[in-house]
């Protein structure tokens, strides 16, 4: 059933919010080329697939200008991502009415902690919507003309997905299989990490452990594979992270900012995560 969220302020000719679906792919690519990110047909397909009612496209007078997704790990907490509109239909509200359908969207389904990984220009907005910041990451950036291609055969252990939780705050398992079936997966008993194919760069993470060598080893083995253009999201402070990527010629490239609203912050431990999944899951 497709729902249809009416616009108060501005007449229903001017913009309507409706479900994105399979059908929408190639015009979320084409949205998201615009402003440069990294996600992959696969990759909205995953998200569409995932929370087939709770991702989004704005219409302003019958053009597509902007779109947002949720992805729910089970009540506990979900994600807001792929917030963007197109520069010249910006600051109207578009983003807000997104926001607010999405939040509404979440609240319908009980969940009690929303997240969110802010970039400069969302987070005024984020704030005023009554997000709070948790902490800061930096993508850190390697140049390079081409984008790697390597196997695409990924799956996590069970006791793998346990330490996830335990990282990450809640149980992301069913998103995590998700990932892991369209990339290639390191693994250790006590640290897994994930080289993913990105239609601008190659994307590290996620990678957990709860040993710093051991991360230290999977990621080198892992840059290795992956020649060319590399994106990876460090928390930062992550000081072994920080290193091995400068050793490998990455720089921080720019800053982001994970903001959570709800009652209370599902938070994690952020210091076993070398690498995050990615600004659109968390
Ligand atoms: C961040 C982004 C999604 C915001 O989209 P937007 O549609 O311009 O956002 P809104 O219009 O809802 O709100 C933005 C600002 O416009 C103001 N605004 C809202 N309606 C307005 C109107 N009718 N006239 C003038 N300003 C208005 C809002 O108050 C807000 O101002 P503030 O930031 O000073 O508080 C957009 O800039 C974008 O796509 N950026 C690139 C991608 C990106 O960074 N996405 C965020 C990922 S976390």
């Amino acid at each position: 059933m497709i729902t249809r969220y009416r616009i108060r302020s501005m007449s229903q000719t001017q913009l309507h919010i409706r479900q994105m679906t399979l059908d929408d792919i190639d015009l979320a690519m084409t949205l998201k080329d615009q402003v440069g990110w990294n996600q992959t047909r696969d990759d909205i397909r995953r998200l569409v697939e995932y929370e087939p009612e709770g991702c989004f496209i704005a219409e302003f007078e019958g053009v597509p200008v902007g779109t947002v997704s949720t992805t729910s790990y089970g009540t506990k907490v979900a994600w807001i991502g792929m917030m963007l509109v197109l520069p010249e239909y910006r600051r109207r509200g578009i983003a807000r009415r997104l926001m607010q359908t999405s939040i509404d969207y979440l609240r319908e389904r009980n969940v009690t902690c929303i997240k969110l990984d802010a970039t400069p220009l969302g987070q005024p907005l984020y704030e005023q919507l009554g997000f709070h910041a948790e902490w800061d990451f930096q993508r850190w950036e390697r140049e390079g003309e081409n984008v790697a291609t390597f196997p695409l055969d990924g799956e996590l252990s069970s006791a793998l997905i346990a330490m996830d939780e335990t990282a990450f705050g809640a149980d992301r398992s069913r998103w995590l299989n998700s990932v892991a079936s369209g990339c290639r997966v390191v693994a250790t008993q006590s640290s897994y990490g994930m080289l993913r194919p990105g239609s601008v760069a190659t994307y590290l993470g996620p990678v957990v452990s709860e040993n710093s060598s051991q991360a230290a080893s999977m990621i080198g083995e892992m840059l290795t594979t992956a020649e060319g253009r590399v994106f990876w999201d460090i928390p930062t402070g992550n000081s072994v992270a920080e290193s091995l990527a400068a050793q490998h010629g990455l720089q921080p490239v720019r800053q982001l900012l994970r903001m959570w609203s709800g009652d209370a912050n599902v938070a994690g431990r952020p210091e076993l995560q070398f690498a995050l999944l990615d600004p659109t899951t968390g």
